[in-house]
């Protein structure tokens, strides 16, 4: 099963260097790219193992959107700075979908911010049952936000859990995975263990009938969900603001939109995402005198 993936890839493979798969050439009045240092891809260890299988599980959804993103950020530029003409339909694409992205995180914190609060309102009523069950909505939502964007690699599943899975024609049988395994910058982790010892706080509080302990804990949770959701809703506005430009075959204001979005992005990486590996921040809109 494994040879027969690692043999068609090799075969398109083969097949792209004798016919040339990427074969668009770049229109002959672009200018030549500026000479830049070439910025290093943050690398997960994980990702370096040639087992397509193992390259499949390795793939992490939320560093897939953020790549999405940087090649938006890109295509905007292009559409609105380049030097050829603007397809205003790529330019609004680009833009919707990073506003949808930012929409879908925006939410994910929204929910949690949401659910935080009203847990140290029913802890502060005295309605200890309700706060309860308010804290494991919260959990439950920041287990929605995993499973959509942890690579499965992360989840613990490895190729022997899927050949398993393949081999037993169900998932019910034991079969090998592994402990979670991170592979987020330490900063942005960080944040995670801070929402979860708050979590954890409030739960105790709330177990020994103590609000200002849970008021105190859920302060700690609101501050982390509320930034990160200023920042993709920030984003979203900016990006739905060039859409809508976009749609109406304009492109006056790009430019200040522009600007501010990329801003949200890289001020989330410089504050909460920064390590050894920096995460690739969107280029700047004249990218090309800098
Ligand atoms: C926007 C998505 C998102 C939300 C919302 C979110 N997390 Fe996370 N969480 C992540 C990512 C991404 C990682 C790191 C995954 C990796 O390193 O591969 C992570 C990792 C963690 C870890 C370390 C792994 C583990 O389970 O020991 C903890 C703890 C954690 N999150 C707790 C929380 C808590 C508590 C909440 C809710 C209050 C929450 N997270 C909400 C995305 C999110
Ligand atoms: C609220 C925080 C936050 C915002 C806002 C944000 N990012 Fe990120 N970004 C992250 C985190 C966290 C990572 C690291 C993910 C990982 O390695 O697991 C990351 C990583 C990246 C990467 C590297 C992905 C890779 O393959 O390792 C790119 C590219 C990127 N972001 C682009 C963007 C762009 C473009 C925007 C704005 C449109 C943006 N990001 C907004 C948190 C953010």
């Amino acid at each position: 099963m494994r040879a027969l993936i690692a043999l068609s890839l090799l075969l398109a493979a083969c097949t792209c260097l004798v016919l040339g798969c990427n074969s668009q050439e770049p229109p002959p009045e672009r200018p030549a790219p500026v000479a830049a240092p070439a910025p290093s891809l943050p690398s997960p260890a994980q990702v370096d193992v040639p087992d397509p299988l193992q390259d499949w599980l390795a793939q992490s959804p939320m560093r897939l959107k953020m790549r999405s993103m940087w090649i938006d950020c890109g295509m905007i530029v292009r559409n609105v700075e380049g030097s050829g003409l603007c397809d205003f339909d790529s330019l609004e694409g680009s833009a919707e979908d990073i506003a949808r992205k930012a929409d879908s995180f925006a939410d994910m914190w929204e929910a949690i911010r949401d659910q935080n609060r009203a847990m140290a309102a029913k802890a502060k009523e005295g309605d200890w049952f309700e706060a309860r069950y308010q804290s494991q909505r919260i959990w439950s939502s920041c287990t929605d936000c995993h499973i959509e964007n942890w690579s499965q690699h992360t989840r613990g599943f490895r190729p022997a859990t899927i050949e398993g899975w393949l081999y037993n024609r169900n998932t019910a049988d034991d079969v090998p995975t592994a402990d979670i395994t991170l592979s987020a910058p330490q900063p942005f982790i960080e944040l995670m263990f801070t929402m979860m010892r708050g979590l954890n706080q409030s739960v105790r509080g709330i177990e020994n009938h103590n609000a200002n302990r849970v008021l105190d804990a859920s302060a700690a949770v609101h501050r982390v969900a509320n930034v990160q959701l200023q920042f993709w809703r920030a984003i979203e506005g900016q990006a739905r603001a060039i859409a809508e430009l976009a749609a109406n075959n304009r492109v006056d204001g790009v430019e200040g939109h522009y600007a501010k979005l990329t801003q949200s992005c890289i001020d989330c990486h410089t504050h909460y995402v920064k390590d050894q590996r920096m995460p690739l921040n969107p280029l700047a809109w004249k990218h090309g005198d800098e």
